[in-house]
């Protein structure tokens, strides 16, 4: 990558981030939800910012400048709203740029990336699908979780194009949907696959759908309550973890796009009926990426 675009503006209001302040979450469109989900699970006391870049999805088709603008915008952007700690609830961003936006933003970031080695602990038949985006599975840091983990395992790895725009759409289940997913899952289960990675967080809102193809024949790997577990950490390490049980807990919701369908999954799929944000985080080009000041 020779130039990227990244965010010149200065946030419009930046605070000492403290334990009562927000954690900031983000992803490409809805996916991020299923994170979000196990964040409150895991950390019920925390307030949550929810930014869904929706105006943007799908990043697993795009290129790799124009996934570390979005991240890196979104990610300042949530900084200026106080943010004390960053998710990159995306696997296609956190593949393609954390590194980049880590040594930028002044807070601590969890990234999210497909359960390789969990699925490579648990599959019995020894052969693993892995259901991703092409930017994710193309990725160098995909590939050396493979070169690591994947041991004896055969990993039979699948685009999942046409299923980002599904979620986002708020289709789990239409025929159309179960038809392509079919066409997925299909060749992995005629290999002998017990096990499949959901490498990218819009998926485990499909795992009815995932369910009705495959019945108990595959064990779904998904890796969002580790990420949630891997925040606590984090959030503990740097002092940063809320204790007051008093503060309002229902996320703030943002998009970038009109929020309707992200208000409508999450009440359908998180029981949260919440109003959603209009927001508009510009990117600007900018730099070179060697030249392209560190926070
Ligand atoms: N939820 C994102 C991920 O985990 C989807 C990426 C996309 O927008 O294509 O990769």
């Amino acid at each position: 990558m020779s130039v990227v675009a990244v965010p010149t503006a200065t946030p419009d209001v930046r605070t000492v981030p403290d334990a009562g302040a927000p954690v900031g979450i983000f992803d490409s469109g809805l996916g991020g939800l299923s994170v979000l989900r196990a964040v409150r699970a895991v950390l019920p006391h925390e307030r949550l910012i929810y930014v869904a870049d929706s105006l943007h999805a799908p990043y697993g088709e795009r290129d790799d400048a124009f996934i570390t603008a979005r991240t890196m915008a979104i990610g300042e952007w949530l900084v200026s709203q106080g943010a004390k700690a960053l998710v990159v609830a995306c696997n296609t961003a956190t593949a393609q740029s954390i590194a980049f936006v880590r040594e930028r933003l002044a807070i601590p970031l969890v990234g999210v990336e497909p359960g390789v080695k969990p699925a490579a602990a648990v599959s019995k038949s020894r052969v693993v699908g892995v259901l991703a985006t092409q930017v994710t599975l193309r990725s160098t840091r995909f590939q050396s979780l493979l070169d690591r983990y994947a041991g004896d395992c055969r990993f039979i790895c699948q685009p999942g194009h046409g299923l980002v725009q599904a979620v986002e759409r708020c289709d789990t289940s239409s025929p159309e949907l179960m038809a392509l997913l079919e066409s997925y899952l299909k060749p992995m289960l005629d290999a002998g696959a017990d096990t499949l990675v959901l490498g990218c967080t819009h998926y485990p809102f499909l795992d009815r759908a995932i369910r009705d193809i495959a019945g108990e024949r595959l064990q779904i790997v998904d890796t969002s309550v580790a990420v949630a577990r891997q925040l606590a950490r984090l959030l503990d390490a740097n002092a940063l973890k809320n204790s007051d049980a008093s503060l309002e807990l229902m996320p703030r919701f943002c998009s970038t796009a009109d929020g309707e369908s992200q208000r409508q999954l999450a009440a359908s799929l998180l029981q949260l009926d919440a109003a959603v944000e209009h927001v508009d985080i510009p990117s600007r080009l900018a730099s070179a990426l060697a030249e392209s000041p560190l926070a």
